[in-house]
C-alpha cells in the first residue's frame, strides 16, 4: 500500500504571541506543490501487535539531497512511526506493518516533510488495516500528531488557524509557478519560534490578508508575489544570515516573491512561468548556503493511495 503526499509552502505565515502551551496562534495559508514523498506500508510479520516494527528510508530526489536522509530519524522519534502507532491504538489494529518512505521532501527544509510523511502514513495504514475511518476522523488523529500533519491529507491551499491545524479550503485560480532553494543545513522549528519571540515580544493576535486571498482566487501571480509574506522569516535570517543572498539572487532573477518557507532554512520563489523558473532556479543555485533547487508548480491534490 503506497500513498504519495505532497510538500506544502506558506503563502502567508501570520504569527501571533506565545500562549500558555508553547505553541503559537497561526494564520498560515497553506499551498500544496508537486514535489512528492511516498510512504509505503507492508506488513511484518516480526511482531504480533500493531505498529510499526520498523521503518526504511530512500532518497527520491535523484541525487540532489542524498545527504538529508542521515537527518530522517528510523524509530519512533520519526512522525510517521508516531502516526502508525497513534492509528494502531485507536483502532485496535494488530497486524505489524514496515514502513518504508521515498523522500523527495527536504528534509527539516520547512516544506513539512516530516508532518506529509505522517499523513501518508495514516492514509496507508488506514487502507492496510481497512479500519473504515471517516476523512474527517483522519483529520482529527492528523492534527493530534502536528499542527502540520493534517493539511497534507487535503492538499491544494488552505487557511490553517489554531496552531495552524484548523483548515478552510481555500481557492487558486491558477498553476503557480515555484522555484524552491536548499540550504546546506536544517533549522529546528521550536528554536525558530523562540527566536521569533525574542525579536518580536508583544506581537499582535495574527490577521489574515485579504488581499492575498483574493490574487489567489483570481490566479493573479504577481498580485500573489506582492502579498506574499512570513512573519517568521527575520527568525530564519537571524538563525541563517546566509539566506539572506540566496533570496537576494532570486529577487535579481526577477522573482515575483522571495520568502523563506515556512520556519525555514528552504527559500520560496514565486516565478512567471515554468521556464521563469528555470531561470530563476540557475541563479539561486550560485548563492552560496544554495545546494540544490527544485522546480514545480502549486497547487495539487493532498495524499492519494498510488
Ligand atoms: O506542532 P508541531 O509539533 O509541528 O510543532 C513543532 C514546534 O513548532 C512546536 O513544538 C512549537 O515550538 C512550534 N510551533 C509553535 N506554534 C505553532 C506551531 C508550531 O510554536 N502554531
Amino acid at each position: 500500500m503506497t500513498v504519495r503526499v505532497p510538500a506544502k509552502v506558506n503563502l502567508q505565515l501570520a504569527v501571533g504571541p506565545a500562549r500558555e502551551d508553547g505553541y503559537h496562534d497561526l494564520v498560515n495559508v497553506f499551498h500544496a506543490v508537486a514535489l512528492f514523498d511516498e510512504v509505503t506500508v507492508t506488513g511484518a510479520a516480526t511482531r504480533p501487535t500493531g505498529g510499526p516494527a520498523g521503518l526504511t528510508a530512500e532518497d527520491a530526489s535523484g541525487g540532489g539531497l542524498a545527504s538529508h536522509l542521515a537527518r530522517v530519524p528510523l524509530d519512533s522519534t520519526n512522525l510517521a512511526w508516531r502516526a502508525a502507532e497513534l492509528l494502531a491504538r485507536e483502532t485496535g489494529a494488530d497486524t505489524a506493518v514496515h514502513l518504508h518512505v521515498r523522500k523527495a521532501i527536504p528534509v527539516a527544509g520547512g516544506m513539512a516533510g516530516g508532518s506529509a510523511d505522517a499523513a501518508a502514513a495514516l492514509v496507508a495504514c488506514d487502507a492496510f488495516w481497512g479500519t473504515g475511518l471517516q476523512h474527517r476522523e483522519l483529520l482529527a488523529l492528523a492534527a493530534r500528531l502536528g499542527s502540520d500533519v493534517a493539511f497534507p491529507l487535503l492538499g491544494g491551499t488552505a487557511v490553517g488557524t489554531g496552531r495552524g491545524e484548523v483548515l478552510d479550503p481555500a481557492e487558486c485560480g491558477a498553476r503557480l509557478h515555484w522555484v524552491f532553494a536548499l540550504s546546506a543545513g536544517g533549522l529546528s522549528t521550536p528554536e525558530v519560534f523562540a527566536a521569533y519571540d525574542r525579536i518580536r515580544p508583544g506581537a499582535p493576535a495574527p490577521q489574515g490578508d485579504p488581499v492575498l486571498m483574493t490574487a489567489l482566487a483570481q490566479g493573479d501571480a504577481r498580485a500573489v508575489g506582492a502579498a506574499l509574506g512570513n512573519d517568521l522569516q527575520p527568525a530564519a535570517l537571524e538563525l541563517r544570515p546566509a539566506l539572506a543572498e540566496t533570496l537576494d539572487a532570486g529577487r535579481a532573477a526577477g522573482a515575483l516573491g522571495a520568502f523563506v518557507s515556512g520556519s525555514g532554512p528552504t527559500c520560496a520563489f514565486l516565478a512567471r512561468s515554468a521556464e521563469h523558473a528555470h531561470q530563476v532556479a540557475a541563479a539561486v543555485r550560485s548563492a552560496p548556503d544554495c545546494v540544490h533547487t527544485v522546480t514545480c508548480h502549486g497547487d495539487v491534490p493532498g495524499a492519494v493511495v498510488l
